[in-house]
C-alpha cells in the first residue's frame, strides 16, 4: 500500500482539546480500546483521521478545514474533524449507537432502545461522515479503514461515491447471533451498509460466523463459506477475523518506568493504602458491559470466606466516566457506589476504605503505575469484543510478576491462557481465582506471565493493522489485475 492514502473514520477521536477552569487549553486521550489500538498505526502511516470534534476547545484548535495536525508536537497524521449539532449528537451517539447498538450487540442484559428519530440521525450522521471521506481523498481509490458500531451505513455510502476504493470495516464489539441481532428493525439496512466493506473485520472466528449468518438469515446474498466471502448485488466482502492488541512498549519507555516496588510505594501513599497489603486493580470504563458489579460481588465474597484477607487486601478500581448522559450509565454508576459503600461498611479496617472507587479519568501514567503496583488484575467483562486492558496489565510487568484474571467472554480470552479465565457471573469461582492470585507462588507468577508477555509481543497492534492492509494490499492486486 506505499503511496495510498489511508483515511480512518471514528467516532472517537484520538486527541480532545479541552478549555481548563483557568481558561487554558490542555489536550486529553479519551479512554478507549479502539483509540488504544488505532493511534499508532496512523502514526506509522501518517493518514487521515475524520472523527467527531467532541472537546470544548476543538474549534479553536483546528485550521480552516477543520484539520489539526497530531499528535502535538510530533504532527504524524492529520485529524479532520466533523461538528454534530447537539440533536445529531443524541440521535446518532447516545440513542442509536449506544442505546441501540451497542447493548444489541453485547449479551448484557441491557434491552436495546431502538427509536425511529435515533435512527434517522444515525443515517444523517453517517452520510456527513461519508461525505467527509469523500472530501478528504485525493484520489478515486484510497484505503479507508471504518472503525465500529457508529458507522454501519457509512461503507455503502462510500462505495457509491468511490467505488474503488479499499473499504476496510473493523467491529471493535462482539456481534451477536442472528436471533438477538434480528431484534434490531433495520437489521437489513445494517447489514447492506456494512456489505458495502471491501473487508469486514472482527476480533474473532466467532463473530465473523454470527455476522456471516445474520446476513443468511436476513439477506439474499451468496455465501462463499470456504472463502468466508459474502457477494450481494454484484460486490463482494471478505470477512476475517484481526483480533485487535496494544503497541508493545518500547524499551526506551520502559526505561523510564518507575520500578514495581517504587510504583507500589507511590500507589500506596496517593491512596493511603497501608504497605503490607495486597493490591487488586480493576481499570474500566464506568460500563454496564464491564462486569464491575460481579467483581464486587467476588471481592466480597473472598472476604467473606477467608478472613485472613480482611486488614490486608484492598481493591483499587478505575471507573472513567462514559456515556455518563445516558440513565442505564447513571442508574449503573449509582448501584456500584451504592455496593461499594455496602462492601466497605461490612469489610474497612483501620479506617481505610477496602474498596477504592476512582470514578476519574486517569491517563496513561498512572494507569500503568497501578498495573506495575498490582498484585493482581481483575478482568471479569460479561462480554467484550477483545479488551485491551488485560494486554496493558502484562506489558506493564516487565518484573513478570503479578497475576491475570481474566473472564472468559472477552476475546482476548482465547489466546491468554495462561491467566486464571473465569466465568464473571459465578462469584465463587472469581473470588477463588484471587485467592489462588494472591497465594500464587512467584515462580508460577513468572511462567504464566513470561507466556503472556511474548504473546501480546507478538501479536502487537501493528500484527493485526498489518494484517488487515497486507489483506487490503492483496486484493487491491487481484482487482486491478482483474481490470
Ligand atoms: C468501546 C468502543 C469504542 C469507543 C470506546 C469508548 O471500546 O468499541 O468505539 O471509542 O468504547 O466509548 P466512547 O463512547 O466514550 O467513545
Amino acid at each position: 500500500l506505499r503511496g495510498d492514502q489511508v483515511i480512518v473514520v471514528s467516532n472517537r477521536e484520538p486527541y480532545i482539546h479541552e478549555k481548563g477552569k483557568d481558561g487554558r487549553v490542555f489536550v486529553r486521550r479519551p479512554a478507549s480500546g479502539l483509540v488504544t489500538a488505532v493511534e499508532p498505526v496512523m502514526r506509522a502511516c501518517s493518514g487521515t483521521w475524520i472523527a467527531h470534534g467532541s472537546g470544548t476547545a476543538d474549534r479553536k484548535a483546528v485550521d480552516r478545514h477543520d484539520r489539526v495536525a497530531l499528535p502535538p508536537g510530533h504532527e504524524e497524521y492529520q485529524l479532520r474533524r466533523v461538528w454534530l449539532s447537539p440533536e445529531e449528537e443524541q440521535g446518532y451517539y447516545y440513542g442509536f449507537a449506544n442505546e441501540g447498538m451497542w447493548p444489541l450487540c453485547h449479551v448484557a442484559h441491557v434491552r436495546p432502545v431502538f427509536r425511529e428519530s435515533d435512527w434517522l440521525y444515525y443515517k444523517t450522521v453517517n452520510q456527513r461522515f461519508a461525505d467527509a471521506v469523500v472530501a478528504e481523498a485525493r484520489s478515486e481509490d484510497p484505503v479507508v479503514l471504518v472503525q465500529d458500531y457508529h458507522f454501519a451505513l457509512l461503507p455503502a455510502m462510500v462505495r457509491r461515491r468511490l467505488p474503488r476504493a479499499t473499504i476496510l470495516t473493523f467491529w471493535h464489539i462482539p456481534w451477536p447471533n442472528p436471533e438477538s441481532f434480528g431484534i434490531c428493525p433495520w437489521r437489513q439496512e445494517i447489514l447492506e451498509g456494512l456489505l458495502g466493506s471491501t473487508i469486514m473485520g472482527f476480533h474473532t472466528r466467532f463473530h465473523c460466523k454470527n455476522f456471516i449468518e445474520a446476513v443468511d438469515r436476513y439477506l439474499e446474498a451468496r455465501i462463499e463459506h470456504e472463502h468466508s466471502t459474502i457477494s450481494y448485488k454484484g460486490e463482494q466482502t471478505f470477512i476475517e477475523s484481526y483480533p485487535i492488541s496494544i503497541e508493545w512498549p518500547t524499551r526506551d519507555s520502559v526505561s523510564e518506568w518507575a520500578s514495581p516496588a517504587e510504583c507500589r510505594r507511590q500507589v500506596c501513599e496517593l491512596h493511603d493504602i497501608p504497605g503490607h497489603h495486597r493490591i487488586a486493580v480493576g481499570v474500566d470504563r464506568f460500563d454496564y458491559t464491564k462486569g464491575i458489579l460481579e467483581r464486587l460481588h467476588a471481592v466480597e465474597r473472598l472476604l467473606e470466606k477467608h478472613p485472613e484477607w480482611r486488614g490486608k487486601f484492598t481493591f483499587v478500581q478505575v471507573a472513567a466516566p462514559t456515556r455518563a448522559a445516558l440513565e442505564e450509565y447513571q442508574a449503573f454508576q449509582q448501584r456500584i457506589e451504592q455496593v461499594t459503600r455496602r462492601i466497605n461498611e461490612r469489610f474497612s479496617a483501620g479506617g481505610r476504605e477496602v474498596v477504592r472507587l476512582l470514578a476519574q479519568h486517569h491517563e496513561h501514567e498512572q494507569v500503568n503505575r497501578l498495573y506495575r503496583a498490582a498484585d493482581v488484575c481483575l478482568v471479569t467483562s460479561l462480554h467484550d469484543g477483545m479488551n485491551l486492558v488485560c494486554k496493558e496489565f502484562v506489558a506493564a510487568r516487565d518484573d513478570e510478576q503479578g497475576v491475570l484474571v481474566l473472564s472468559r467472554f472477552a476475546g482476548a480470552a482465547r489466546d491468554m491462557p495462561e491467566a486464571l479465565i473465569v466465568n464473571p457471573y459465578h462469584v465463587e469461582e472469581v473470588a477463588d481465582a484471587i485467592h489462588r492470585s494472591l497465594t500464587m507462588p512467584p515462580a508460577e507468577q513468572r511462567e504464566r506471565m513470561a507466556n503472556l508477555r511474548s504473546t501480546v509481543r507478538e501479536f502487537n497492534v501493528y500484527r493485526w493493522a498489518g494484517k488487515m492492509l497486507t489483506d487490503a494490499a492483496r486484493w487491491r492486486l487481484r482487482e486491478r489485475i482483474s481490470e
